[in-house]
């Protein structure tokens, strides 16, 4: 286990370096993406914004749906009654409709208003019209239907059931226990997948009762989002019969959900909230069922709990949770009374997934949103009420105590770029999302969680059965707040949350105390942390922001209302700060998402209490937060390296993951960033001294241990062992060792990959060949990825030049036909993550100039790559005096890649001030910290010392 979490975290970092040049890779990204998967469903939604509506003059009433779907040639059939009323007189129907549903006949029907039961006129739906490119049918009338008639739509249609995917109304074949193959289907509409099922007005503003028919095998049984109304039999056909379901409340098209399969329903329960009586099953096959034996009294908690925040109960007769096997969608479907998830998702340990399908009931089933635009809104407060359920349910043990901590970091950093998203530009929706996942939190902190929740309350009451707007969320959450005197008269709960919503970026806040006077000017800006910091308007960008300020004479951390607020403005002055010795914390616990400067003595202040045997009263995620903040701030260039690294001496004694977990990013970050510099060695020197008490207190691996520990102890192993920890590397190596013992060692890799890279890095010559001729030895017959992990390694890891040259020698030069183009980008991008990787590219490229020109002549792209990974990276003087060099010596011989190198050299001449100004205050800092380490006698002989070219070992 341990040994697969270090080889993700090696990808991870490989990716981001693999990815990128000046992006700094991200440890923490994984962590979100493992409780954030990227959910197709934001996206989705996202796309839909922009989406022309329908025409209004004719809205829907009710539906009375049958489907039948035929598991022999993955087809279904169905019929639509949709019941329909003119809000204005026309000739003309549009639906919904998707081009590969085949309309088989389609009826129009007016009803006498006053005599419902008399014969319905059938109207003349002279044509009909399918648009190629646009999922919509439209029905031409002889004549014009005046307003405020009533009828129906009767519409007949067949398609094909989804084989591939499990979206829309799929299908799915599998082996049953038995080795029998069998099939199920089911549905999954969100967000507008209901027009490949049925015609309908498919927008989620258009709520109504549905009535719902299924046929289904005999052997098998049907489920739909209300009980059971009735069974009947097929006299034509004795091996199926038809399911009707009991009328629904009034509910979005994307909430129909249907599943025929052979299940079994392990358990259920009657639980009553406030009157409403609900009975709550669970269904899977049969063979799942030992695995589901504790979820019911899980969701029967996490259900009540949920009720009670509402302080409404779900109005449904039923709930059912079914665990289909082989349904593969990102997301669960949050089918109104029928929420299906995957096998595992249902019978995992924890409480996160669970409260956020269960809280989807109320929010997306009960109120919806009004439009795609408001899509995001909804995501976000279920992620945010759904993470503090879980959180209570199980005192956040699931999350590692980890949430927002996780996806705060990961904001910080993209938000902090000089062009956020611009790498994964599918990432976009999702941060967005998390960013006012983070805002409710900031409200639930700064309104007072009464205000919140009462708030909360007032809003589902007066939207239920409805649709929703944030607007809406905002006014209640107002009106609320203003009743329990938490907001001041003059402020507007609508105008913070936008000043949030509406940003790509988050601010930073900066403070400076006047001792004299115990006031302090506080000011905001946006935080930038990529250089340089020229984002244009920058000036124009100004947020609401909650000032909650604790003072060390009065640590009381429970307290979260904030003093004050910084109004849209600038600057700030604010009174009152204790005396001159005596600290303040802002921003504890991260109540708002943005990072906090102090003045210089401040920050000292913070850094003596944080040795100090107080420091505990500090709560962990502010201690985290005030080391995460010190760094990345010198990072950014907007706070001394001296002060940051003074405020890491508390980490001698700090054991809490929590705190240690951004420690290795940026450990990364700036070990990166000095690599090609002689400070780098002594950062090193450090980084272990740092890590290793942290590391032999953790001790071995024990049977028991907790989730946190077990990655503790792996991110210390990791870095430690890339800093020359000799214990780990002379592991790797013995490890190594039974792979180059084996007999025929293309069979496989017998080794854990954590190994890997250490071998590569601080190994032989011979320990290297040995890897590189598994690359090129690689049969076809295995698995690719393992063959992409190897050469990543045998480029990435190497801190010495030879190993590098002789993998650029043989793919370049002797175009070994091993290697396809996409291996030469692989390692191209491999190497810019090491000052040895990219200075012996650079090198390379210099002194083999004319016969590369040549190679790459009609590959343009490769050359672009090359040009880039063998300029861009460099951050000293001496760097730029090689680049400039090289591109004073070829001028005009660049091609394509003229402004590539124009680009490289701008970058490097940013990253050199960074060096000048930074370089001499890191290494004065650390030959201080050297000395007095070596005064108290630490030992630093389990390290492997290493000069620049970076020694081998025998
Ligand atoms: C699928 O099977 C049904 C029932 O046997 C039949 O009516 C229908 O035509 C078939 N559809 C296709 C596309 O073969
Ligand atoms: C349904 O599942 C049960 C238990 O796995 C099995 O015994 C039975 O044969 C299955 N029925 C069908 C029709 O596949
Ligand atoms: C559920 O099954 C597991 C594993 O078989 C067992 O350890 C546990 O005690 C069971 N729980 C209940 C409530 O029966
Ligand atoms: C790579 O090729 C160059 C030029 O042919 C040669 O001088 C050098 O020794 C080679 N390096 C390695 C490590 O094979
Ligand atoms: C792959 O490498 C092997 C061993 O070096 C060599 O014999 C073979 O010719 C190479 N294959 C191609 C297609 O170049």
């Amino acid at each position: 286990m341990a040994a697969l979490r270090a080889a993700i975290l090696f990808l991870v970092f490989a990716y981001a370096t693999a990815s990128v040049l000046k992006a700094k890779p991200n440890i923490l990204t994984n962590l979100m993406r493992e409780r954030h998967p990227r959910s197709i469903d934001v996206s989705a939604a996202h796309s839909l914004i922009n989406e022309p509506k329908l025409r209004v003059d004719l809205s829907p009433k009710s539906y009375k749906l049958e489907l039948e779907p035929i598991m022999e040639n993955n087809t279904f059939r169905g019929r639509v009654i949709i019941n329909v009323e003119w809000e204005s007189e026309s000739k003309e129907i549009s639906l919904h409709t998707h081009q590969d549903l085949k309309i088989l006949q389609v009826e129009v029907r007016t009803k006498d208003q006053i005599n419902l039961n008399d014969a319905p006129t059938i109207l003349d739906a002279k044509t009909r019209e399918r648009h190629e490119k646009k999922p919509i049918l439209t029905i031409f009338l002889s004549s014009s239907v005046p307003k405020g008639t009533v009828g129906e739509i009767e519409i007949t249609f067949e398609g094909c059931l989804e084989v591939d995917i499990t979206e829309a109304f799929f299908v799915t074949t599998f082996d049953d226990i038995t080795g029998k193959s069998t099939k199920l289907v089911a549905t999954h509409l969100r967000p507008n997948n209901a027009r490949k099922v049925f015609p309908c007005f498919d927008e989620p503003a258009y709520k109504t009762p549905f009535e719902i028919s299924i046929r289904r095998p005999k052997n098998m049984i049907a489920l739909s989002n209300t009980p059971l109304k009735k069974t009947e039999d097929i006299p034509s056909d004795p091996d199926s019969v038809w399911d009707h379901f009991e009328t629904t409340l009034p509910m979005s098209t994307y909430s129909v959900g249907v599943v025929v399969a052979n299940l079994t329903k392990t358990d259920s329960m009657v639980v009553d909230t406030f009157g409403n009586k609900i009975e709550i099953s669970i269904w899977c096959r049969a063979e799942y069922m030992e695995a589901l034996n504790e979820t019911l009294s899980k969701v029967e908690s996490t259900f009540k709990e949920i009720s009670q925040f509402w302080d409404l109960s779900l109005p449904l007769k039923k709930l059912d949770l079914v665990a289909l096997p082989y349904y593969t969608g990102v997301k669960s479907a949050d089918n109104w009374g029928l929420i299906i998830f995957k096998e595992s998702e249902l019978s995992s340990r924890g409480y996160f997934k669970l409260s956020q399908e269960l809280m989807y009931q109320w929010l997306g089933g009960l109120v919806s949103p009004a439009w795609w635009s408001e899509a995001h809104i909804n995501k976000a407060l279920v992620g945010y009420l759904s993470a503090s359920t879980a959180i209570k349910m199980d005192n956040g043990s699931e999350l590692d105590g980890k949430w927002p901590m996780t996806i705060l970091y990961s904001l910080y950093y993209e938000f902090s770029k000089r062009y956020p998203h611009s790498r994964i530009t599918g990432m976009k929706q999702e941060t967005t999302c998390s960013k006012i996942e983070l805002l409710f939190r900031m409200l639930n902190y700064t309104i007072g969680e009464k205000a919140f929740k009462v708030g909360l309350q007032t809003f589902i009451n007066q939207k239920k059965y409805g649709v929703f707007t944030s607007d809406d969320i905002w006014k209640a959450l107002h009106v609320a707040a203003v009743e329990e005197n938490t907001i001041s008269q003059s402020m507007c709960v609508k105008e913070i949350a936008t000043s949030w919503v509406t940003k790509d970026r988050l601010p930073v806040v900066s403070i400076n105390r006047n001792y004299q006077t115990k006031s302090a000017v506080v000011n905001q800006r946006v935080y930038l942390r990529e250089r340089p910091h020229d984002v244009p308007g920058q000036d124009k960008l100004l947020w609401w922001i909650p000032l909650v300020i604790m003072q060390q004479n009065n640590l009381n951390f429970s307290n979260t209302t904030p003093t004050t607020w910084i109004p849209k403005t600038k600057d700030l002055t604010i009174e009152n700060m204790p005396r001159s010795d005596q600290f303040i914390i802002v921003n504890p616990e991260e109540i708002g998402p943005f990072p906090v400067n102090y003045d210089e003595k401040n920050w000292n202040m913070l850094a003596k209490y944080l040795m100090s045997s107080s420091r505990l009263s500090i709560p962990v995620n502010t201690r985290a937060k005030l080391l995460h903040d010190a760094w990345n701030l010198a990072y950014a260039g907007d706070l001394s390296f001296a002060t940051a690294l003074d405020m890491t001496a508390f980490l001698n004694k700090e054991r809490d993951h929590l705190v240690w977990d951004p420690v290795f990013t940026m450990i990364d970050h700036i070990g990166r960033h000095i690599d090609s510099s002689i400070v780098h060695k002594k950062f090193e020197t450090y980084v272990r001294n740092l890590l290793t008490p942290l590391y032999e207190e953790l001790g071995d691996e024990k049977k028991d241990d907790e989730s946190w520990k077990i990655n503790l102890r792996s991110l210390a192993k990791t870095f430690l062992c890339r800093a020359g920890y000799k214990p780990c590397i002379e592991e790797a190596q013995a490890m190594f060792k039974v792979w180059m013992d084996a007999s025929n060692p293309d069979e496989g890799n017998p080794i854990s990959n954590q190994y890997i890279c250490p071998v590569f890095k601080w190994g032989s010559k011979e320990e290297w060949e040995f890897g590189l001729q598994r690359v090129i030895n690689f049969p076809s017959s295995r698995r690719l990825n393992e063959r992409t992990y190897l050469l990543k390694t045998l480029a990435g890891c190497p801190i010495t030049s030879w190993k590098i040259q002789k993998l650029l020698n043989i793919t370049i030069l002797e175009e070994n036909g091993n290697f396809t183009d996409n291996d030469i980008f692989l390692i191209f991008s491999m190497l810019t993550g090491g000052s040895r990787g990219y200075t012996t590219l650079f090198d390379f490229l210099k002194n083999n100039w004319d016969t590369i020109k040549i190679r790459f002549e009609n590959k343009t792209n490769l050359w672009d790559n090359l040009i880039s990974s063998a300029t861009s990276v460099f951050t000293t003087q001496e760097g730029l005096d090689l680049v400039t060099k090289l591109y004073v010596s070829r001028q005009g011989e660049f091609g394509s890649a003229e402004h590539i190198i124009e680009k490289s050299l701008k970058n490097i001449r940013e990253e050199t001030k960074w060096s000048v100004d930074n370089l001499p205050i890191i290494e004065d800092w650390l030959n201080v910290y050297l000395k007095k380490a070596a005064a108290e006698g630490k030992d630093d002989g389990k390290f492997i010392g290493y000069d620049q070219e970076g020694k081998e070992m025998n």
